[in-house]
C-alpha cells in the first residue's frame, strides 16, 4: 500500500532513501521516486517499475542534498506510470510530497483547485495535496499554518512526507490511518512506513498517532495534533529488531527464509508468550459473546483459532473478515462481548477498524500483532505478540504459524482456567506445542520432494485443497498461498463440501491436496479422496496414516502431532510448495502482482 520514507541529516539523503525504499518494497512496487533538496532547489527523479531496474536507470544516487524523501507505489488512483509516480508538486514546484493512503474527497477538492487555476500533471488523487497547500500558502503566516489548513481539508487516509523547498531546515510528515514512525539518529533523524527502513541507523522509534504531524530537523522534531495545532508528548521506544533479521541472508528471497525461520518463529512465539498468557486468559475468561476478526492469511489463522476455542474452552467464538464486521457488528456489540483482531502488520485497515468499532461500543480488545508498535497494539486493551520478527515477503508464512501458535496458548491456558478440558490432555498439548519447532524442522526436510513435485504440476491451471475441522484453516491457507504467488488458480474448502460442487470440477488429473492428520475425521477425509480419486483426481495427501499412501498420487508424510497443532506443521509443506511453483512459472515470490503485505487502504 505504498510505502514512504524521508531523511535529513549529514549524510547524502539520496543513499539513504534509495536503501530504505528496498527495504520497504514489500508494500507496494508498481513505480519509484525520490527528492532531494540541495541550496533551494527541489531535484525530483521518479518513475514506473522497481526500484531495482530503478535506481540506476534515473540515476537516484546521484541526487545532491542531505535532506529528502521517497516512494514506492502500489498504485490506487491513476495508472502505475511514470507521471502517477510520486513525488507529486504544486504549480511553482516548490512542495513535493509522498503519499501512502486515499483521499476520498479528492475529486471534490480537484475541481475547486482547477477553477482557481491549478493545472495538474497526474491522475493522481496525491497531488490535489500539493496544490492545496499552494493555496492555503497563498495566505497562511508560514508553511506549517499553510500545512495544517491543508490537512483538515482532506478525508481519507494518509501518511505524507513533505518537503517545501523554501524551508531548508524541515521536513514535514503527516499520519491519519497510515503508517508512519520516525527513527531517531544522532544529528540525524528518519521517518518511513515501517521501522525495516532505517534499521541500518537507529534502532530508536517514535510512533506516530492518527491526526499527527511531525517537523523533522536533523536535531530532533516536534509533534503536533493537526486539528488542534497542541504539541504531543511521544515515547521513544527501542526496537529489538536487528537488520541482519530484515536481510535475505543468503537464501534467493525473503519467502524462503521466512519458511525456513518458522522453527525459530514458533519458538520465540512460546516462550515470548509463556509468562504472560495466563494473565490474559484470566482477563478473556469471563466473555462469552467473542469475535475473532482478521484478513487474508490472518483470517485463517482466526478459522483455526475458531476449533481451538470451541475444542479446548467450550467457547464459540464468531469468526468474520474483519471487512464484513466492520460495516456488520453495530448493534451486536457491548461490554460483554470480546473482540480478538488477528493482524501481522497491526496496520490492516478493515481490522483496524473493526477494533475501533468495538471500542466505541465497550467491547473488550484484544490483538494478536507481529508488529511492535503498530496501531493496533496502541488501540486494544490487550496485546498478545507473535514475535516472528520481521516478515518482509508480501505471502505470510512465519508470522501465521506464530499466529497459530498464540492461538493454540491462549485457548489451553483459557480451558486451564475455566477447567473446560481434563488437564492431562491440555499437558500433553502444552509438551507437544513445545516440540513443536522440531517437528517443523522436520517437516521442511520434504522441501526437495516438493519441488520435484512443483516441475510436475508448474501447468496446471486449478488446485482443489481440502481439510475437515481444524484442517480446514490449512486447506483455505494452502490455497492462498498458491493463489497469491504462483498466480495458479486454487480453492480451499472443507471436504465435506466436495460433494455439493466443487466435485464437477475434478477431472483426470486435477491436484486435489488433502489435509489429513489423523483425528476426529481421518475416516471421513479418506472417503474424500476417494471421491475426487474416482474422479481420475491427481491425489496430493499430508498425514501420519499409512493408509493415506494407498490412495494417493503423492503422500507426503508428516510428524504425528495433536490435530489441534497439527495446522502449525501442515501448512509448512504448503508454503514449499506454493514457493516453488511460483520460482518455476518466473515469478518474483516475494512481490507478487497486485498485491501488497500491509493493505493500509479499505
Ligand atoms: C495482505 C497480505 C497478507 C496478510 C493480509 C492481512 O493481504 O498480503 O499476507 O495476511 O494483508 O494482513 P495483516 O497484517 O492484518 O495480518
Amino acid at each position: 500500500m505504498c510505502g514512504i520514507i524521508g531523511y535529513i541529516g549529514d549524510r547524502k539523503a539520496c543513499d539513504v532513501i534509495v536503501s530504505g525504499l528496498k527495504r520497504l518494497e514489500y508494500r507496494g512496487y508498481d513505480s519509484v521516486g525520490v527528492v532531494t533538496e540541495n541550496g533551494g532547489t527541489l531535484h525530483i527523479r521518479k518513475g514506473a517499475g522497481k526500484i531495482g531496474e530503478l535506481e540506476k536507470k534515473l540515476g537516484l544516487s546521484e541526487l545532491p542534498g542531505t535532506r529528502g524523501i521517497g516512494h514506492t507505489r502500489w498504485a490506487t488512483h491513476g495508472i502505475p506510470d511514470d507521471t502517477n509516480a510520486h513525488p507529486h508538486t504544486d504549480c511553482t514546484g516548490r512542495i513535493a510530497l509522498v503519499h501512502n493512503g486515499i483521499i476520498e474527497n479528492y475529486l471534490e477538492l480537484k475541481e475547486e483547485l482547477l477553477k482557481r487555476g491549478h493545472i495538474f500533471k497526474s491522475d493522481t488523487d496525491t497531488e490535489v495535496i500539493a496544490h492545496l497547500i499552494e493555496e492555503e500558502l497563498k495566505t497562511a503566516a508560514n508553511f506549517e499554518e499553510a500545512l495544517r489548513r491543508a490537512l483538515n481539508r482532506l478525508k481519507g487516509s494518509f501518511a505524507l512526507g513533505i518537503i517545501y523547498s523554501g524551508d531548508g531546515e524541515h521536513l514535514y510528515f503527516v499520519r491519519n490511518e497510515s503508517p508512519l514512525v520516525l527513527g531517531i539518529g544522532k544529528g540525524e533523524m528518519f521517518a518511513a512506513s515501517d521501522v525495516p527502513a532505517f534499521l541500518p541507523y537507529t534502532n530508536r522509534a517514535v510512533f506516530i498517532d492518527d491526526g499527527e504531524y511531525v517537523i523533522l530537523s536533523k536535531e530532533g522534531y516536534i509533534v503536533k495534533d493537526f486539528r488542534t495545532g497542541e504539541v504531543r508528548e511521544k515515547d521513544v521506544h527501542t526496537i529489538e529488531w536487528s537488520l541482519k533479521m530484515a536481510e535475505k541472508q543468503g537464501y534467493p528471497h525473503f519467502m524462503l527464509k521466512e519458511i525456513h525461520e518458522q522453527p525459530k518463529a514458533v519458538k520465540e512465539a512460546i516462550y515470548g508468550n509463556a509468562e504472560g498468557i495466563a494473565d490474559i486468559a484470566e482477563e478473556i475468561a469471563g466473555y462469552d459473546k467473542i469475535f475473532i476478526v482478521a484478513m487474508g492469511t490472518s483470517y485463517h489463522a482466526a478459522i483455526a483459532g475458531k476449533y481451538l476455542f470451541q475444542r479446548l474452552a467450550r467457547k464459540v467464538p464468531v469468526v468474520e473478515e474483519a471487512s464484513e464486521f466492520r460495516y456488520e457488528a453495530e448493534g451486536l456489540l457491548d461490554e460483554n462481548t470480546l473482540v480478538i483482531a488477528i493482524t501481522q502488520s497491526g496496520e490492516t485497515a478493515d481490522t483496524l477498524a473493526a477494533i475501533k468499532l468495538a471500542k466505541r461500543n465497550g467491547a473488550k480488545t484484544l490483538s494478536i500483532v507481529n508488529v511492535v508498535g503498530s496501531m493496533a497494539t496502541r488501540i486494544s486493551d490487550l496485546v498478545l505478540y507473535t514475535h516472528a520478527g520481521p516478515e518482509i515477503g508480501v505471502a505470510a508464512t512465519k508470522t501465521y504459524t506464530t499466529q497459530l501458535t498464540v492461538l493454540a496458548m491462549l485457548a489451553i491456558a483459557l480451558a486451564r482456567h475455566l477447567g473446560t478440558a481434563d488437564e492431562q490432555l491440555l499437558n500433553a498439548l502444552e509438551k507437544r506445542l513445545y516440540e513443536l519447532p522440531d517437528l517443523i524442522a522436520e517437516a521442511l526436510k520434504h522441501e526437495e520432494n516438493l519441488k520435484e513435485l512443483a516441475e510436475a504440476l508448474r501447468d496446471r491451471k486449478d488446485f482443489f485443497y481440502i481439510g475437515r475441522g481444524i484442517s480446514v484453516a490449512t486447506a483455505l491457507e494452502g490455497a492462498l498461498k498458491l493463489k497469491e504467488i504462483s498466480y495458479i488458480h486454487a480453492e480451499g474448502l472443507s471436504a465435506g463440501e466436495l460433494k455439493h460442487g466443487p466435485l464437477a470440477l475434478i477431472e483426470d488429473s486435477v491436484p486435489v491436496v488433502a489435509v489429513a492428520p489423523s483425528g476426529r475425521t481421518f475416516d471421513k477425509i479418506v472417503s474424500n479422496i476417494e471421491e475426487a480419486k474416482a474422479r481420475k483426481g491427481f491425489i496430493i495427501s499430508l498425514g501420519d496414516n499409512d493408509e493415506l499412501m494407498k490412495i494417493s498420487d503423492v503422500f507426503i508424510r508428516m510428524p504425528e502431532v495433536d490435530e489441534l497443532l497439527s495446522p502449525i506443521l501442515y501448512v509448512v509443506p504448503l508454503q514449499l510448495l506454493a514457493y516453488h511453483l511460483a520460482v518455476l512459472r518466473g515469478n518474483d515470490p516475494d512481490k507478487p502482482r497486485n498485491l501488497a503485505k500491509s493493505v493500509t487502504v479499505e
